[in-house]
């Protein structure tokens, strides 16, 4: 027997149903916001994830899907949804034209991570990614926009929030922080020294105890925000407290791709065990630029399905639809014949094997048919359909037409 693969998943039986639900109403959502759909390849040059997540991160240095193809193509399975919008953006020279962008897209993404509760290869995300606007309030848009589609799925999370600075105010305090990591490097981990050379800022994300004492002296870049990074958090903050949105200041989240600027925020939830982000996202206005693009503002935010899935609940299915069943063995076309032009307008089952009534009923209320239509031997004579309506409980034998 074949499985699939680790941390690869079937979405399947209850899963699908909570997944065309998710999607279907995220959908809703994001487009009552101006969000437009856009899918982009699963499969990109491998360089386009090295230069925007970014070398340094794990995402880049550990857990893509990477191979060379048959044209000598250096290639990998996206592990992440902005890069290839980014890449859309820019080849469909939307940065030459300038105005505003909003994008929406769903679908798989890969990352060779260590498989667990709510941490796969193979994932889902719904992102969305909006295109040069530099108002604040377009963060707040985000978190506003993420907060409502949670809230329809009634998935309770802490929003956290952090400000990661600009291209004037980050690199004095990269250059601090080294200065401050130098200092203690014989007590922190390996994994931080190597950060210290490839992003510093990532230490903070450190999930090892002791460095995490060790960086409660560290320099804060909280406080070395520029004036403009200082006043747009500040007035982000603001509009949220007006707006009534509870958050949480976390001067930890840096996180895990290396394009942010700016706003960065992540939402977690404590009911679903270590793997607590449901949706992360951010600013990342020197993205377009980076990948050769017109600079262009750009902030968005993922949700990851896998991470909701247990949170979601079904609404109730109503009964709904047409069970046609025949007791007699000659009626069983004659049924198929005239339940086939009830498919034009409803949802249609039918059953090709004679069964008693008692037997199509259970059939029927199974399937949760709101009509079980039976033809036996007198309703074939008769040119007539006995039909019961599974949720009123009333019975009626009606005349066919022509
Ligand atoms: P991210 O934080 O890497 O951000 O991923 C977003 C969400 O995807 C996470 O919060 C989590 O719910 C889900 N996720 C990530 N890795 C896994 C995994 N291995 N298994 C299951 N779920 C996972 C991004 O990907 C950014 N592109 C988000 C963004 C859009 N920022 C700006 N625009």
């Amino acid at each position: 027997m074949i499985n699939a693969l680790r941390g690869m998943k079937d979405i399947i039986f209850e899963d699908a149903e909570k997944y065309i639900y998710f999607i279907e109403n995220s959908q809703k959502i994001v487009k009552k916001y101006g969000f437009n759909f856009i899918q982009t390849p699963l499969l990109e040059e491998t360089s386009l994830f090295i230069r925007s997540v970014g070398e340094s991160s794990d995402i880049v240095g550990k857990e893509m899907y990477r191979f060379i193809d048959k044209g000598k193509n250096d290639v990998s399975l996206r592990p992440e949804g902005t890069a290839g919008v980014v890449r859309s953006f820019i080849q469909n020279k939307l940065d030459k034209r300038g105005g505003r962008y909003r994008f929406y897209y769903y679908g798989n993404m890969f990352r060779y991570e260590r498989p667990q509760k709510g941490r796969l290869r193979q994932f889902t995300q719904f992102g969305v990614e909006s295109f040069g606007e530099k108002s604040y309030l377009e963060d707040a848009t985000m978190i506003l926009l993420l907060k409502e589609i949670l809230d329809f799925f009634k998935i309770e999370t802490t929003i956290k929030l952090n400000s990661l600075g600009c291209q004037k105010c980050l690199p004095p305090f990269k250059k601090e922080l080294i200065k401050f990591l130098e200092g203690v490097e014989d007590k922190i981990c390996e994994d931080c020294k190597r950060r210290k050379i490839t992003n510093p800022i990532r230490v903070f994300d450190c999930k090892n105890e002791k460095c995490q004492e060790i960086y409660k002296k560290a320099p804060r870049l909280n406080n070395s925000l520029c004036d403009e990074c200082s006043s747009d958090f500040e007035n982000l903050k603001k509009i949220l407290d007006e707006l009534n949105i509870k958050y949480e200041l976390d001067e930890n989240l840096v996180r895990g791709l290396d394009y942010y600027n700016k706003t960065a925020f992540e939402f977690v939830s404590n009911q679903i065990g270590s793997q607590n982000a449901v949706a992360g996202g951010g600013r990342y206005d020197k993205l377009v630029e980076y990948l050769d693009g017109k600079p262009t503002y750009a902030v968005g935010f993922a949700i990851g399905f896998e991470r909701i899935i247990d949170m979601i609940e079904l609404p109730k299915a109503k009964r709904e639809g047409y069970y046609f069943g025949a007791m007699d063995s000659e009626a069983i076309t004659h049924i198929f014949k005239i339940a086939s032009k009830y498919r034009k307008n409803s949802r249609v089952e039918i059953s090709y094997q004679k069964k008693s009534l008692k037997a199509h009923l259970k059939s029927a209320d199974k399937i949760n048919a709101r009509y079980c239509v039976v033809v036996g031997e007198n309703e074939l004579k008769n040119q007539t359909l006995w039909i019961k309506d599974l949720e009123l409980k009333e019975e009626k034998i009606e005349k066919l037409e022509g």
